[in-house]
């Protein structure tokens, strides 16, 4: 795992958005993993800049994004499709055929689960997964439990989550859902190039333990250690609690 720190989450995002960029342009058709959240925004940005210059064209990407609420319609403000929509497909050229997500609406859960597992292996595996990670160290939904959770699954939220998530919700008059389908640990991990992104003070505690704490499902981004080309990007903020790996 390679942990760099830069001065702020602008910096990060030219780091991260070029190693996409590089990715794409190696390979006009490459799978991409993208996440929600704060974390990834500004990264986003920066695609869509050299999209706008076109140093970059995502037309032939496929894309897999990491979960998405369940109950809510693509049109719902706060659906995670909603959101990759204002934040970046729909600032770019990503053919909406090829833009793979979980149904928060599937009438069933399970099947929907099995399909995207199905879907990912059809398309070959993910190139470049991105990643943000939650207060308690969940990644996608994975929250803290027991065992790593293989495949896409439904899972319902821990109060943490909950508690740094329901703001969205609130902002619209709405009520935060409890459950929420996400790509499991294992379809994170059968990805072949991972990138983190954690920036502020809340995330100090959670990637404290996620490099240098024990790998354990109690702490689901630590499994990340045992991935061979991860790449951890942080701000002084999120790396203010690290010994000497800072
Ligand atoms: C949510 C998402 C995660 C995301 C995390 C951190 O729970 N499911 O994929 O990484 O929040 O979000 P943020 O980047 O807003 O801190």
């Amino acid at each position: 795992m390679r942990v760099i720190v830069k001065n702020d989450p602008v910096e990060i995002s030219h780091e991260a958005a070029e190693m996409i960029v590089n990715q794409i342009n190696k390979n006009h058709g490459s799978v991409i993993g993208f996440a929600t959240g704060a974390s990834p925004v500004e990264t986003y940005k920066r695609i869509i800049e050299k999209y706008q210059k076109g140093e970059v064209s995502l037309k032939h990407i496929t894309t897999f994004n990491l979960d998405e609420y369940v109950g809510l319609s693509r049109d719902n403000v706060n659906s995670y499709f909603y959101f990759m929509k204002e934040n970046l497909f729909g600032k770019t050229d990503v053919d909406f055929d090829r833009v793979n997500f979980l149904s928060g609406e599937a009438s069933d859960l399970e099947a929907e689960c099995e399909r995207y597992y199905n879907r990912i292996k059809e398309c070959g595996g993910i190139d470049i997964q991105l990643l943000g990670i939650g207060t308690n160290g969940h990644i996608g939904f994975n929250e803290p439990g027991e065992k790593f959770m293989d495949r896409p699954f439904s899972v319902k939220l821990t109060q943490s989550t909950i508690d740094s998530n329901r703001k969205y919700f609130e902002a619209v008059g709405d009520k935060m859902p409890e459950y929420a389908l996400t790509m499991g640990i294992g379809d994170i991990m059968r990805s072949k190039k991972i990138i983190l992104i954690a920036t502020g003070e809340s995330k100090a505690k959670a990637v404290k333990q996620l490099v240098e704490g024990e790998v354990s499902p109690s702490c689901p981004a630590t499994i990340l250690k045992i991935h061979s080309d991860v790449t951890v990007f942080l701000d002084p903020a999120a790396a203010s609690l690290l010994g000497d790996k800072k």
